[in-house]
């Protein structure tokens, strides 16, 4: 972090000091949330949390060598006290990179593929300069600021993910700090039911273009009309990407190598280079594409963006990730989270892996749908059915709709079946899964079926219990 003294926190998030000896000892970081990740010279702040409350910790983190702690109350030591500990969060991080004005920040919404992009952006941007990029899906008014804190004075870029659930959260994420570049990478089905509909998705989407500066740049999806029109929501100047040969960043001759992963001619400024993903699934082109933008905008030469992009990995986990085991079977975890759109990418991924071969999917609850949950998760099913699968694992009293809609596909063959709960979903996949069988399990992440992948893999086994939600 750039350190703030005691003294600085307190004048930009209007804190009053309690029981602080010296108020310009220095806050060096990290800023944390947690007390168990705190070092000396930290910061803890302590936000009053579902399960626990923050402030219950605060002992433990000053004795483990914090400065001090934000928090809403007296702690019994050194503490910044303020109405609105999250907020107060955004401030310093406001404050620091206020005082940063070498770093570069490169902002990421989008329905699906913000922390693919943000992961393989950042492999890019790092042969650049030293960048600093969220860890996970650190997305929010919570994530976001702790991710800008972590900026030193030899950083040079920040690569954020920006997730909104409602009008107005990016507009307050930009804020925060303030992209130069913004990207937008679909408007599409995840978290309607907080918004209502995908013009609101796209209006809350549209905020970071329209939050950029007049000399920044809108990286925007041409292949998504919605995103596309956002190009009149923004003073920057935009660049596109897309399969369209429209797009000025554009992906020709897609294709999958021999394992299912996505290959294309990266054509950009005139220039055409080849590029082998090391990711499963074709949507992740678009993903590419869009680091590859971002990589060209910041001066990457188009060879060096298609070399690195052929290099990058998945950082993150849960996101298609492809195991072959010993015994011939190979299981895609993508249980990190699920929505319509990011199913039927899945499914089509894996039918492009099965190559074939028989392909099964162990399906759980897409959550945060609204009113159309029933509809839209029947007409998962009826993808799954359509995909060709060998046999459909439906997981959980809230996915039930997946399984009738899997069976009013009448020319399809597989076996459906409905299971109550993740370890009856592993036991039903034990029974039907054979040498040379390929396994997709995916759920939205409360659900936790990556447990279900895990325990097929053998990374972990899985307790006797039900389901989390
Ligand atoms: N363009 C896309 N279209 C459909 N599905 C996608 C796309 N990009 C990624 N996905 C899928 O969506 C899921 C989540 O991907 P990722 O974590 O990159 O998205 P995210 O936008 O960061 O999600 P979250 O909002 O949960 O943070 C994965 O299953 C991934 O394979
Ligand atoms: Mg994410």
């Amino acid at each position: 972090m750039i350190p703030l003294s005691v003294a600085e926190i307190a004048a930009v998030t209007g804190a009053e000091l309690d029981a602080v000896p010296d108020a310009k000892v220095l806050v060096t970081g990290p800023v944390v949330i947690d007390s168990r990740e705190v070092a000396p010279g930290s910061l803890f702040a302590a936000l009053p949390g579902t399960r626990t409350d923050g402030h219950a910790f605060a002992v433990a983190a000053l004795a483990a060598g914090a400065v001090a702690v934000l928090a809403a109350r007296p702690v019994g030591g050194p503490a910044l006290i303020v109405p609105d500990v999250q907020a107060a969060l955004g401030k310093i991080a406001r404050a620091v990179i206020d005082r940063a004005p070498n770093v570069t920040v490169v902002g990421i919404t989008g329905s699906a593929g913000k922390t693919t992009t943000k992961d393989l952006a950042a492999q890019l941007i790092e042969k650049l300069g030293p960048t600093v990029a969220p860890r996970e899906s650190f997305n929010n008014e919570i994530g976001h600021p702790l991710t800008v804190l972590k900026i030193t004075s030899q950083t040079r870029y920040l690569v954020s993910e920006l997730a909104a659930r409602g009008l107005g959260h990016i507009t307050d994420l930009c804020a925060i700090a303030p992209p130069r570049l913004g990207v937008v990478l679909c408007v599409g089905h995840a978290h309607t039911g907080e918004f209502g509909s995908l013009a609101a998705i796209a209006a809350a989407k549209g905020e970071l273009p329209a939050a950029l500066p007049a000399d920044g740049v809108a990286i925007l999806n041409i292949d998504d009309h919605r995103v596309a029109a956002m190009a009149h929501r923004t003073p920057a100047r935009v660049v596109t990407f897309g399969r369209s040969p429209q797009a000025d960043v554009q992906a020709q001759e897609v294709g999958t190598d021999a394992l299912g992963r996505p290959r294309f001619s990266l054509v950009a400024r005139g220039e055409t280079a080849p590029v082998q993903l090391q990711l499963y699934g074709e949507h992740h082109v678009q993903n590419a594409l869009a680091a590859a933008a971002i990589a060209a905008e910041l001066g990457m030469s188009v060879a060096d963006v298609a070399t690195g992009l052929s290099a990058a990995v998945a950082r993150s986990r849960w996101r298609m990730e492809v195991t072959r085991l010993p015994d011939g079977i190979t299981v895609i975890n993508d249980a990190y989270n699920a929505n319509p759109d990011s199913v039927r990418a899945a499914l089509t991924a894996l039918s492009t892996l099965a190559h074939g071969r028989r392909a099964f999917a162990v399906l759980g609850q897409m959550t945060e749908l609204g009113d159309d949950a029933e509809r839209l998760h029947e007409t998962v099913g009826e993808a799954a059915a359509a995909a060709g699968l060998a046999g459909l694992i439906v997981v959980g009293e809230g996915a039930a709709p997946i399984l009738v809609g899997a069976k009013t596909a009448a020319s399809w063959h597989g076996e459906p079946v409905w299971v109550p709960d993740a370890a009856t979903a592993v036991r039903a996949a034990r029974d039907r899964l054979r040498d040379g069988d390929v396994v997709l399990v995916k759920a939205s992440h409360s659900i936790g079926l990556e447990r279900v992948a895990l325990a097929l893999t053998g990374e972990r086994p899985i307790a006797d219990e039900g389901p989390r939600s």
